[in-house]
């Protein structure tokens, strides 16, 4: 039997619902938008901001560097703005062993390095502040850019939980062979062991191989130059909205796919599939746009992506070093 409140629920008009739920959404979600404004605006963690344009630029140069086919003289202007944020974390005098500090200047070497190898005469302003740079720092040694073969690369997949992890790293060069897609179902029910919020499953792949919609998709997605155009299978991950009982639920989307995501992402490698996630921080237009290409449910939520193919013989993978446990973790 209808409870009371259902019985109530039944009588409003669906307009009148709608507003209400609209209202009870935007109060509960204003106390976490309040925390991302003020982090905005205010200055307060400083720090950790600077830290953040560190590892955004210098990721930027570690996959340019690992590309198939890296272009000469790629990314000039992130180069000069890495460099400009080096000297803004120094002038701040913080510590010159955290990891981005170390990670950047060593990218910087590494790209000044490649341009010496391959002869390429680089932006004169460039090449002189990267010599400063590299003169200066001459005995900071962050992580190398890694090049591996496919045998090298899954040789840890069927060791210990703790190598497995270890091996596995984004790949952003893939052949043209075909990942047949009883072998995606496989990885996809491998994912599904993932935990749940109360067994929920709220998770969804879209399964994109035609050319036309993965170079839709692709285009309007910023994180896949020079790469992209070489995935076999795009995995659009999704998540139900309707799982979700009230707006407290609303974030147990993306928590829940991420764990998804995660085990899926260790199945491919265990199937020696190469993949690379791709972030779905897209404006409204863009997820429209994607919702053009590829039919999604309007009670999905698109997550994030997943570039995926098999591996060539030889490539390279950027190294993105992490920060220890110790670094990160506060024992209360
Ligand atoms: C949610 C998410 C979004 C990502 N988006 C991109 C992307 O747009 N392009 C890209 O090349 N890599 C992307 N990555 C891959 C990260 O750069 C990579 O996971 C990170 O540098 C750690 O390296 P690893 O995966 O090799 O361990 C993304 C990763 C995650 C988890």
């Amino acid at each position: 039997m209808a409870s009371f409140k259902e019985k109530i629920k039944n009588l409003l008009p669906q307009k009148l619902m709608y507003m209400y739920y609209l209202n009870t959404a935007k109060k509960a979600s204003m106390y976490d938008l309040r925390r991302r404004v003020h982090d905005k605006v205010y200055n307060d963690s400083h720090i950790e901001k600077v830290k953040r344009d560190l590892a955004l630029a210098y990721h930027i140069v570690e996959k340019g560097l690992t590309m198939p086919e890296p272009r000469p003289g790629f990314g000039k202007a992130v180069v000069f703005s890495l460099i400009g944020t080096v000297e803004k974390y120094q002038n701040l005098n913080l510590p010159l062993e955290d990891m981005e500090f170390v990670q950047s200047v060593s990218v910087l070497k590494e790209y000044l390095e490649f341009h010496q190898e391959i002869n390429f005469k680089l932006d004169e302003a460039l090449e002189k502040k990267l010599t400063d740079l590299n003169e200066k720092f001459k005995n900071v040694e962050g992580l190398k850019q890694i090049k591996i073969t496919r045998k090298e690369f899954f040789g840890d997949k069927n060791k210990s939980f703790d190598q497995f992890c270890k091996s596995r790293y984004s790949v952003r060069n893939y052949t043209k062979e075909e990942v047949p897609l009883p072998l995606l179902y496989e990885c996809i029910d491998l994912a599904q062991r993932s935990p749940s919020f109360c067994n929920r499953q709220p998770n969804r792949v879209h399964i994109v191989k035609s050319k036309e919609q993965k170079e839709g998709i692709l285009n309007i997605q910023n994180g896949n130059r020079g790469f992209g155009h070489l995935a076999e299978t795009l995995l659009v991950i999704t998540s139900v909205v309707s799982t979700t009982k009230d707006i407290h639920e609303r974030f147990e989307n993306h928590l829940n796919g991420g764990l998804f995501s995660m085990t899926l992402l260790n199945a491919l490698h265990f199937n020696e599939i190469g993949a690379c996630s791709l972030n779905w921080s897209v404006s409204d237009d863009k997820d429209m746009k994607l919702r053009e290409v590829i039919e999604v449910p309007e009670n999905e939520v698109v997550l994030m992506i997943i570039a995926c193919g098999y591996l060539p013989e030889e490539f390279a993978i950027a190294s993105s070093p992490r920060k220890t446990a110790r670094e990160i973790t506060v024992a209360h």
